[in-house]
């Protein structure tokens, strides 16, 4: 089953879906440091380039498209600006590639995976996302389904509240639920490293900081040592600014979370694995894990999707 990835990252939906047998033919991001990452670690490549310049004719046939598009316009700490900010605009990009395969191409592709903030579903009263599903249902002509999944329901110690849109082009495919939950059964402590460099630990000023309830406009309670994750974020400044970044205690102090234990916190890697090639610097590599797609969720919706498309007789066409 081709999938063709937009706004790949470093590939945590593609990743899900690879694990469940689909297979990546193009992935797509304009980010150089990401790209970097996600060929380390991918067969395929993916390819560096701004997908709203990319000929719609270079991109190959597909018959899934997976895309956790930007969240920043949409999310609540931005300026909720929506479609009227240009970033707002790439999901009529991804509209525009399903199009052009349907109508250059005479390829309707079969499955359509969105991913984005909790915070869609409410912007702009919720015009922003009942727009989006009327596009994908009545111009491009998809059953359009959509749910709210948390991390932490996934089996990794993080809350991470996301929306996902799934859609199908056939119509015999009148129903898709939330794939089934698991237990979690490790806690973020579980996956600590040992032996953490220095540079991770917080000086006693730092230390005062983060722990004052939050700073410079923000109002949070400091909270150290969580048994589960807040969600991991691109912009750990702002995290920062407002406590609400993770700090764990170790025999040395509070330290903030080393990039291998947020790769673990994502499902890239195992509790105790470090498989996952990290090739870029640490503040690349926070960026790069706080805006991925959790890993174990895109694994248990891609199961479900290959479970309709079984279902439908699609999956071996
Ligand atoms: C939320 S992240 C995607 C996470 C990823 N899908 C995953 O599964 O882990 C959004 C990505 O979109 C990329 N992006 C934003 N605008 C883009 C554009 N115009 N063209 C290509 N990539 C873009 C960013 O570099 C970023 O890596």
């Amino acid at each position: 089953m081709r999938v063709a990835s937009l706004f790949c990252g470093i590939g945590g939906l593609d990743k899900g879906f690879v694990d469940a047998g689909f297979d990546v033919i193009w992935a797509n991001d304009f980010d150089k440091y990401a790209v970097e990452t996600y060929n380390a670690n991918f067969e395929t490549p993916a390819t560096l380039a701004d997908i709203t310049e990319y000929p719609l004719e270079d991109i190959p046939e597909f018959d899934v498209l997976i895309g956790g598009f930007p969240c920043q316009p949409f999310s609540m700490m931005g300026q909720q600006k929506g479609f009227e900010d240009t970033r707002g605009t790439l999901f009529f990009r991804i509209a525009e590639i399903i199009d052009y395969q349907i109508k250059h191409r005479g390829n309707k592709p079969r499955a359509i995976i969105l991913e984005n903030v909790r915070a869609l579903r409410t912007h702009d009263k919720g015009h922003t996302f009942a727009r989006i599903k009327e596009i994908l249902r009545e111009e491009l002509g998809y059953r359009v389904f959509d749910m709210n999944l948390n991390s932490s329901d996934y089996g990794v110690p993080q809350t991470r509240n996301r929306t996902y849109i799934v859609c199908f082009a056939n119509e015999k495919v009148t129903e898709f639920e939330a794939p089934p939950t698991c237990e979690l059964n490790y806690h973020m402590q579980d996956l600590l490293e040992t032996d953490v460099p220095d540079k991770y630990f917080l000086s006693e000023k730092i230390k005062k900081t983060v722990l004052s309830n939050g700073t410079g406009g923000w109002d949070a309670k400091a909270e150290t040592d969580l048994p589960i994750a807040r969600p991991l974020c691109a912009t750990m400044a702002k995290m920062h600014r407002a406590s609400q970044d993770n700090y764990v205690t170790q025999e040395k102090g509070l330290r903030r979370l080393t990039p291998r234990e947020c790769a673990r916190l994502q499902g890239f890697d195992g509790p105790k694995t470090s498989d996952y090639i990290i090739p870029v610097s640490d503040s690349q590599a926070y960026k790069q894990f706080g805006n991925a797609v959790t890993v174990n969720v895109a694994n248990a919706v891609a199961k479900e999707v290959r479970k309709k498309l079984e279902e439908t007789g699609e999956w071996n066409r």
